[in-house]
């Protein structure tokens, strides 16, 4: 079987197709909104909409084409219905029920978190079960995953997510959206730099997160910068790397302890950055594309629910759900 599926849940309009049989991915495009949003200084979701209106029908033909295979060749359509940007998902899931029922298919909205959580299928996962953490710019949730079928949400932001801190730290310090790929870049080699502030690293709850606080603490000490020198800058964002990093990794490592699991797999744009692979050199990191929002972990998600007897179809009156 061949499954088309589609992702516009933020900033990215994507679509992939998955065979079945063989567990690959036929094609993949990915069309980010990265520049739309830089003149805005982060995602303004009606600009995203906008984009997706735009974007999803070239990414779709685009996908048919690198896979050489026309819609009549497709036996299955996904899209992620939730959780996202309402109006983003919405013209995700429009255009893929709109195709799924003029071309006699089957459609199923299937959910975004999920398919971060599921995406080291696309390579070579760990045995299960795992402690999963999903850091992004929309989220940043722990797991526990047994399998497909049992998994269990044990902790999450209160309020930021990690992604959003470093954007809103980034943007303190007058870097364009997204900072998070240039704050790991600009401090990279800073070791010492780490360590100039001592920002809060808020760990509420047994396994939940906190980052606003990091965001004022930053502002705070950019008004006491000396001269604003690169350096100074440097530490601010190295410190305030650190100080969004460690409290991801302590909660990791409580939940192995508590638990007894030792395999942990890390998801979402945010687990692209090199110090926490530096962090957690034992953990399972899927290749940078994947952790991005991309619509190979919704076909890859699409096909272990097909072998699992679990892709079923939905009902062409549903629809989008933000939460
Ligand atoms: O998963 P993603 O592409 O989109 C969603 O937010 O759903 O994640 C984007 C987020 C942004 O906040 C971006 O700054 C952050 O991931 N990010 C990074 C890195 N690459 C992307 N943060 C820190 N270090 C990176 N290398
Ligand atoms: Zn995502």
């Amino acid at each position: 079987m061949r499954i088309l599926s589609i992702e516009s849940s933020c900033d990215e309009t994507a679509v992939a197709i998955a065979d079945t049989l063989t567990r690959t991915i036929l094609s993949e495009v990915v069309f980010s909104h990265t520049e739309a949003m830089k003149k805005f200084g982060g995602i303004v979701p009606e600009v995203a909409s906008r984009e997706h209106l735009k974007l999803l029908p070239l990414a779709f033909h685009e996908a048919l084409k690198k896979a050489t295979l026309s819609i009549q060749e497709i036996d299955w359509i996904t899209a992620t219905q939730r959780p996202g940007l309402l109006g983003a998902l919405l013209v995700g899931v429009s255009f893929a029920k709109a195709t799924a029922f003029a071309n006699g298919i089957p459609f199923t909205g299937l959910n975004h978190l999920e398919a971060h959580l599921f995406s080291p299928h696309l390579e070579n996962p760990p045995a299960y079960p795992w402690i999963a953490l999903v850091v992004s710019g929309g989220h940043t949730e722990l797991y526990k995953v047994e399998n497909l079928n049992s998994y269990e949400k044990l902790g999450e932001t209160l309020d930021d997510a990690a992604g959003e801190a470093f954007d809103k730290v980034g943007k303190l310090l007058g870097l364009e959206y997204p900072a998070g790929p240039k704050i790991d870049q600009l401090v990279a080699n800073e070791v010492e730099a780490r360590t100039v502030h001592s920002f809060p690293r808020a760990l509420p709850n047994d396994f939940d997160f906190s980052f606003s606080g990091l965001k004022t603490a930053v502002l705070l000490a950019s008004k006491k910068m000396e001269s604003g020198s690169e350096k100074e800058k440097v530490a601010l964002l190295a410190s305030a790397q650190e100080a969004i990093l460690v409290p991801l990794v302590k909660r990791i490592q409580k939940a192995c302890t508590e638990f007894g699991i030792s395999n942990v797999v890390l998801a979402g744009g945010v687990a692209c950055n090199s110090r926490l692979r530096e962090k957690l050199p034992k953990a399972y990191f899927p290749k940078p594309k994947y952790c991005s929002d991309n619509a190979a972990m919704v076909a890859m998600l699409s096909v272990l629910y097909q072998e699992e007897g679990k892709l079923i179809p939905s009902s062409f009156s549903e629809t989008a759900i933000a939460r």
